[in-house]
């Protein structure tokens, strides 16, 4: 069901576009709730515009806003958002998509309204996403979730300080996998295939492997494949060799987590 109230998303570049792009897609927000503040021009909020949605209207037009998403770059909040508050009801409640700046910190900035973080990808542009809720207020973590989840697979953390580890899973995995895939197809390269078809393999192998999940366990999902003493068991022992894929991950999770903090 839509969210009901208008809901501004402010900023409207890579992932507000996605952001906009999947309410249109899945209707968790009926276009003529929309209302969008960008400074200049884009696709998205063009075919918002053209299905009902309000681009840049007048201040007073955030009276009724029900939220105010976020999503310009960190370094810009404490310069577009001051001006947009007078404008707030008592009803609104913020959220926030801007990686790295904590609720005590905008809290700060920002005022008395409830305020709610989610850290989504832009696959919610295809109603494909993941994305992590948590806020304090329960009526925020509610509208965060009702925002998100009809494009993105949506999880609530129980603690603020875990956004840094979800994103360092959810936002920067997609760029693991596709190492990965690089790896793979780097693999089938040394054992004779030319790199055009190691590629198409590898990559397709992927595709092929997200469609099948599903939500079965992924020991099963990996016991369907690997049966005892077969090449795929061989293939995964040598894989995990030691427990190096387990400790290179646990590495490279933790090193994008002490990254986030860092610029947080
Ligand atoms: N990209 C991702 O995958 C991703 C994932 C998770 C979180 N995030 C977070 O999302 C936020 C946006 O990232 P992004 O990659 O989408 O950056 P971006 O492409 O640079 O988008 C930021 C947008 O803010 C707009 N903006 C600047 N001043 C504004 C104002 N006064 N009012 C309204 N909009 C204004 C810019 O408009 P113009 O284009 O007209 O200058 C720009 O389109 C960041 O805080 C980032 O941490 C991004």
């Amino acid at each position: 069901m839509a969210v009901s109230g208008p809901v501004v998303l402010v900023g409207c570049g890579r992932l507000g576009s996605a952001i906009l792009e999947g309410w249109l897609l899945t209707g968790a927000v009926a276009p003529a709730d929309l209302i969008v503040l960008t400074p200049s021009e884009k696709p998205a909020s063009e075919a918002a515009r053209a299905r009902g949605a309000r681009i840049n209207p007048e201040p007073e037009a955030l009276r009724d806003a029900r939220a105010v998403v976020i999503a310009v770059k960190p370094a810009m909040w404490r310069t577009v958002m001051p001006p947009l508050l007078p404008f707030l009801g008592d009803q609104a409640v913020i959220l926030s998509v801007m990686a790295g700046v904590t609720a005590p910190t905008l809290a700060e900035g920002l005022g008395g309204w409830p305020i709610g973080r989610v850290m989504p990808t832009t696959g919610v542009s295809r109603g494909r996403g993941v994305a992590s809720v948590w806020a304090a207020d329960p009526a925020a973590r509610a509208l965060g979730r009702a925002l998100f989840e009809p494009m993105a697979e949506t999880v609530d953390l129980p603690d603020e300080g875990l956004m840094d580890a979800a994103t360092a899973v959810a936002g920067s995995g997609a760029a693991y996998v596709y190492a990965f895939t690089e790896a793979l197809a780097r693999g089938g390269q040394a054992a004779g295939l030319d790199k055009q078809t190691a590629d198409v393999l590898a990559r397709a192998t992927l595709r092929s492997a997200a469609d099948s999940m599903g939500d079965d366990a992924l020991e099963t999902l990996i016991a369907r494949i690997a049966s005892p003493g077969g090449s795929t068991r061989a293939g995964l022992d040598a894989l995990d060799q030691d427990g190096r894929l387990t400790t290179a991950l646990r590495e490279t999770v933790a090193a994008a987590v002490r990254r986030n903090r860092e610029m947080g």
